[in-house]
């Protein structure tokens, strides 16, 4: 039996897998440059972040309906209740949409008709995270917030992702100031690609509560202290590094040194239909290239629910 926990660095659009694009292209009359899902995946090696993200854009043109939406957060709810998982936190991509013309309300409707459903169907509670594209400028950012401004009621936060390098996080200090105003929580991408001082920036000028990814705070031993001290949650995700280079290898991955050091640290697996494996697969991938203790592979789910943005009321039914 998997370990129940909680999933917070999710891509909605990460887990289309080949099988569903291609009957999504279908559904809709398009056609995928590629023969067979076999030939998509064999596509899956990635040099870095960016020659990932090419074929994530790429690939998300077969979403165009509210229904392709459901189909698409159904397949991962069903998939991720499989592997434990009791909560999920789930980024969108509402600009990769919005640019194709498919509008914020086919978006969100469509994921909140399959969330909505989820504590029934699968046991799994959950909370929508709108990213904002780092790679876009901060008045696209601002627009996009202001398309959500109708849906807030099925949105709790606003993260940032997309090409990290040379796209800071002070860019979008307004942005985030505008969601703080509307209530909503704060996360960003920083320190995958980037640098130490992009964490920095993401804590002080855009003021989240949480890092995704966060690994290259390790090159900064005052930032790490100040994580650890002030408890701020690291939602790392081992093959998702592996693949987009991050980390060599898994076994050189410094997951186990950053638990150590006392850093709140999550599992999580990003975009699993491209980086290899769900929440359970990272959890245990990890554990055995590292050599985990059970003990450590407790404190991780321990800390994913601690980490996420549940009550403590709900926090202790989905535990
Ligand atoms: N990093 C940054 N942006 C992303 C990712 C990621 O791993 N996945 C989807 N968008
Ligand atoms: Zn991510």
């Amino acid at each position: 039996m998997p370990i129940p926990k909680a999933e917070l660095h999710l891509h909605i659009e990460g887990t289309l897998e080949p099988e569903l694009a291609f009957t999504l292209a279908a559904r809709n009359g398009l056609a995928l440059p590629y023969a067979d899902a076999e030939e998509l995946r064999a596509r899956y090696r990635f040099q870095d972040l960016q020659s990932f993200l090419d074929l994530y854009y790429e690939l998300m043109a077969v979403l165009r309906t509210e229904e392709d939406f459901t189909d698409l957060a159904e397949a991962y709810l069903a998939r991720a209740a499989a592997q434990g998982v009791r909560h999920a936190e789930i980024f969108f991509d509402p600009q990769a949409h919005l640019a194709r013309g498919v509008p914020m309300g086919t978006v969100v409707a469509g994921l909140a008709r399959a969330l909505d459903r989820a504590p029934e169907r699968h046991g799994v509670t959950t909370r929508l995270i709108l990213c904002f594209l780092r790679d876009a400028s901060p008045e696209s950012a601002a627009e996009t917030l202001a398309a959500a401004r109708p849906y807030l009621d099925h949105i709790t936060g606003v993260g940032l992702d997309s090409a990290e390098a040379g796209n800071p996080p002070s860019l979008f200090r307004a942005v985030y100031e505008e969601a703080a105003r509307l209530g909503l929580r704060r996360v960003a991408h920083a320190g995958e690609e980037g640098p130490a001082a992009y964490v920095r920036e993401a804590l002080d000028v855009l003021g989240v509560e949480r890092i995704d990814h966060g690994l290259r705070s390790v090159e900064d031993p005052a930032l790490v202290e100040r994580l650890v001290r002030a408890r701020v949650p690291l939602t790392v995700c081992p093959l998702s590094n592996v693949r987009l280079r991050a980390v060599d290898v898994l076994s050189a991955h410094p997951l186990r040194a950053m638990l150590e050091a006392g850093l709140v640290v999550t599992v999580n697996s990003d975009d699993p239909a491209y980086f290899g494996g769900y929440a359970e697969d990272n959890l245990r991938a990890a554990a055995d290239a590292l050599r985990l203790g059970e003990d450590q592979v407790r404190l991780l789910a321990r800390n994913s629910f601690e980490a996420s943005f549940l009550d403590d009321a709900e926090d202790l039914r989905a535990a």
